[in-house]
């Protein structure tokens, strides 16, 4: 079986975080249903890439999928392919447990569901508090951010970050913790460089793991005229020189800007595609002209959040329908009880 090497970065508490992990949420289908149907081959495809060599997985309560994710663990371990202290988990809160106490209630709950000891890391999964009612909490994400500190201080789990926070928003985070997170993990690809937050995470020891790291270029929506597409001239003259796809080709370009990637592939080729990004380098000028296709499109606005406190974005667009419901409520994973 191929195998692939995945390089680590050192994170700011000493542990060390894969640069490419495997992500875990299905997506949504027209009516905003998460695509539950594929979950079998989601189970698969982590299966085969923790025997590839993946060695972190992303996940969270939202992705309802913590059961199977916990259990392809258990079982590689069960197997002896990895050990659990081999594995990178990284798991999130959602916006309906953002009271101090609920943190806690929420990583335990995660544990239970996936059959684990400890995360690797849990995030704050957005700076917003929503109830399942669609109701505005208004909590500050720094009372929520204590919740996180109690966790770590409890050994529920080895290091605490947050997910979609804003230059502003790291800034007053890093101003006010006692802990500061190990990672931000927002949407990072090349039509949304995120300079500014990359800069600034990096001169205060913040990791970014970056997600939707293919942006417009598959699977998205996106204005006919945003480059690159899959058949851009400049990313496929890069992958003809280096024998890779234009994914490859992106994910690598992330890489050596130091950002770790979580691409979710429910394919087994893709997924071994997407960790073969390691054995070649984009040089200076490559990276100069990757740059430029940094425009500021963002692909996930969620503009029915936007009238939230701590929504992060600017420019959501027109918000045309509320929050769908399947980003308040859902069955199965500890909140069954109301639907
Ligand atoms: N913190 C947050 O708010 C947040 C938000 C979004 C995502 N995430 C995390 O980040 C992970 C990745 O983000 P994402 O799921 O939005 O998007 P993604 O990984 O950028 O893209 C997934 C899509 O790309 C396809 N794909 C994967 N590899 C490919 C390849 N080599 N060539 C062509 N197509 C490929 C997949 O289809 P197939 O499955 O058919 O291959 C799927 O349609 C998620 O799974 C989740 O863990 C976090």
């Amino acid at each position: 079986m191929a195998k692939v090497n995945i390089p680590k970065f050192k994170l700011n508490n000493g542990m060390e975080i894969p640069a490419l992990g495997y992500g875990t949420w299905l997506g949504m289908n027209d009516k905003f249903e998460v695509k539950m149907e594929d979950l079998t081959k989601l189970v698969d495809a982590m299966s085969y890439a923790i025997d590839v060599g993946y060695r972190h997985v992303d996940t969270a309560h939202l992705y309802r999928v913590e059961p199977e994710v916990g259990l392809v663990v258990r079982r590689k371990i069960t197997e002896g392919v990895v050990k659990r202290e081999d594995v990178f988990i990284t798991t999130k809160v959602w916006q309906h447990n953002h009271r101090e106490a609920d943190v806690e209630a929420s990583v335990r709950a995660s544990l239970r569901r996936m059959g684990l000891d400890y995360f690797d890391l849990v995030l704050m999964h957005w700076p917003m508090s929503i109830s399942v009612e669609g109701v505005d909490e208004k909590i500050d994400y720094l009372d929520t951010w204590r919740g996180f500190e109690t966790v770590l201080q409890k050994g529920l789990v080895k290091s605490i970050g947050v997910s979609n926070f804003n230059l502003s928003q790291m800034k007053r985070l890093l101003a006010h913790c006692k802990v500061v997170p190990v990672v931000n993990q927002v949407e990072i690809n090349l039509n949304l460089g995120q300079e500014d937050l990359v800069s600034y995470c990096k001169a205060n020891n913040v990791q970014v793991v970056g997600f939707t790291t293919f942006g417009s270029m598959v699977g998205r929506a996106a204005p006919a005229t945003l480059q690159p597409k899959m058949d851009n001239p400049t990313m496929l003259a890069l992958g003809k020189k280096y024998n890779k796809t234009v994914t490859q080709i992106a994910l690598r370009y992330l890489y050596q800007r130091g950002v770790a990637t979580i691409p979710k592939s429910i394919s087994k080729e893709r997924v071994l595609e997407n960790a073969s990004v390691f054995d070649f380098e984009l040089d200076n000028n490559e990276m100069a002209t990757l740059a430029k296709f940094d425009v500021g499109y963002r692909t996930e606005k969620a503009p029915f959040w936007q009238h939230y406190e701590n929504y992060p974005f600017e420019d959501p667009g027109v918000a045309t329908f509320e929050i769908p419901l399947s980003l308040r409520k859902w069955k199965d994973c500890d909140n069954y009880e109301f639907e």
